[in-house]
């Protein structure tokens, strides 16, 4: 595959975690172009953007055809679980990102869960369901909590964790009688809660080859103290020391190896980003789930503690040629805060106009989410997670009081956000 000269990429995707990739490829000395599809309203500023549907594969490879790219970084799952980057192997054009059989690692739970209990993966104990009767009787004899998570692709709503044996049977009546996930819910897995907390894991792979980069933690619930409903991502910062070099340790050799190993064994050639959602628990570290995508809004904190260039790392593991010896690490912390539009995690106001800075200080980005760029150029609201602040810092708490320093300069209708991300890393610090 010749990539001898620069590159001209297309990134897939619409979130933050395409924003920050897009800045990366902006940065990057391999890079001489870079378009986006489908986009969103703060990379439109910054790159052309185009209407497709990024989870169709033969419109991507019809839209890499007509613009001449010759690098496609996938973002999402969506479009890696259908295909795309087979897709663009079979037309000779290198993609960052596993082909659809490596995606089922996140696709289907109930695969994942299989592939651990093979590959002696320490993961939650479960068990897998496609009938209503067997799992009400199943769930009634286990103890709660108790975690009960459609199988397929619910764009991270498809968990419950029941702390009661009718919720439990609430959760297995929605999703596999009322379908409320659709087909996703056709399989459930029922698993034993573990206690703990928890950690993301970004690794670039190249087959059994990989970059472990800075252990991060993500804040999913709405409120501060991780109170209210769940959504995509609150704010996010690395490195976090939940991972101490005992933990590292144990998640290298229990944990990584035997997933990459296991990715060869079963004849999968993995090449792109593998989270590993885990728990440290009072016994180790365990495996919640498997992501085949970089974290959103993780990979907004990660790329710029990359100092190695990341476009060339993900070419080099399109082109199989990846060594991660040579990767340099930035010292220090990031962090972003996600600004949200009203109601979200429910119902969400859209097409508020939005204020940012004229200027920012020393060490501080916007990265935009769900904004639309109107006719008239004024950036609008467009999703639920709007746009996030990244700050970094030679400590977690310089990134953050730069970060809050510059939310309250974002104004739009509805705006809310965390108070305390990274309050857990803050603490072990001593400064909380
Ligand atoms: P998942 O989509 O599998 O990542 O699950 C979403 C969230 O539910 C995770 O980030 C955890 O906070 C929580 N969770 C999932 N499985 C478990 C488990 N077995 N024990 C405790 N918490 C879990
Ligand atoms: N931030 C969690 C995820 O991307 O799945």
């Amino acid at each position: 595959m010749a990539t001898q000269g620069k590159l001209e990429v297309l990134i897939l995707g619409s979130g933050g975690r395409e924003h920050s990739l897009l800045k990366a490829c902006l940065r990057s000395p391999r890079v001489a172009k870079v378009r986006v599809a489908p986009g969103n309203g703060g990379m439109a500023l910054e790159a052309e953007c185009l209407e497709i549907d990024a989870a169709n594969p033969v419109a991507v490879l019809d839209l890499v055809r007509r613009t001449g790219s010759n690098f496609v970084i996938v973002g999402p799952e969506v479009p890696l679980a259908a295909g795309v980057v087979d897709a663009l192997e079979a037309a000779g054009i290198p993609a960052y990102g596993p082909l659809a059989a490596g995606a089922r690692l996140e696709a289907s739970k109930a695969f994942s869960k299989d592939f651990m209990v093979r590959h002696k993966v320490p993961t939650a104990a479960s068990e897998t369901f496609r009938q209503l009767e067997p799992a009400l009787a199943y769930v009634r004899q286990q103890p709660v909590p108790i975690v009960i998570k459609a199988s397929g692709l619910a764009a991270g709503k498809g968990v419950v964790i029941a702390t009661t044996h009718a919720e439990a049977e609430a959760a297995l009546r929605d999703m596999m009688q009322a379908k409320v996930f659709g087909a996703s819910g056709d399989e459930v897995v029922i698993e034993e809660f573990m206690q703990g907390e928890e950690a993301s894991i970004m690794l670039m792979v190249c087959g059994e080859e990989y970059l472990m980069l800075p252990p991060s933690q993500d804040h999913k619930r709405v409120g501060d103290g991780d109170t209210g409903l769940n959504t995509g991502g609150m704010g996010a910062y690395a490195p976090t020391t939940v991972v101490t070099p005992e933990v590292e340790r144990r998640l290298r050799a229990e944990i990584i190896v035997p997933t990459l190993r296991g990715l060869k064994a079963d004849g999968m050639d993995y090449r792109g980003t593998l989270y590993v959602g885990i728990m440290v628990t009072a016994t180790g570290p365990r495996v919640v789930e498997y992501n085949v995508r970089f974290g959103d809004p993780e990979c907004q904190v990660l790329m710029p503690s990359l100092e190695t260039d990341p476009v060339q790392i993900m070419e080099d593991i399109a082109l199989g040629r990846f060594r991660s010896a040579s990767v340099k690490l930035r010292p220090g912390a990031t962090i972003i805060i996600v600004l949200a539009a009203g109601g979200y995690p429910g119902e969400i106001r859209k097409g508020d106009e939005i204020t940012l800075p004229a200027t920012l200080p020393a060490g501080v980005d916007i990265v935009h989410s769900g904004t639309k760029r109107r006719a008239d150029g004024q950036v609008v609201t467009a999703g639920g997670r709007v746009l996030g602040v990244v700050a970094h810092g030679a400590t977690l708490r310089e990134a953050a009081q730069r970060a809050y320093s510059v939310v309250p300069l974002v104004k739009f209708e509805g705006c809310h956000y965390r108070r305390d991300i990274g309050y857990r890393q803050l603490r072990r610090d001593g400064v909380l």
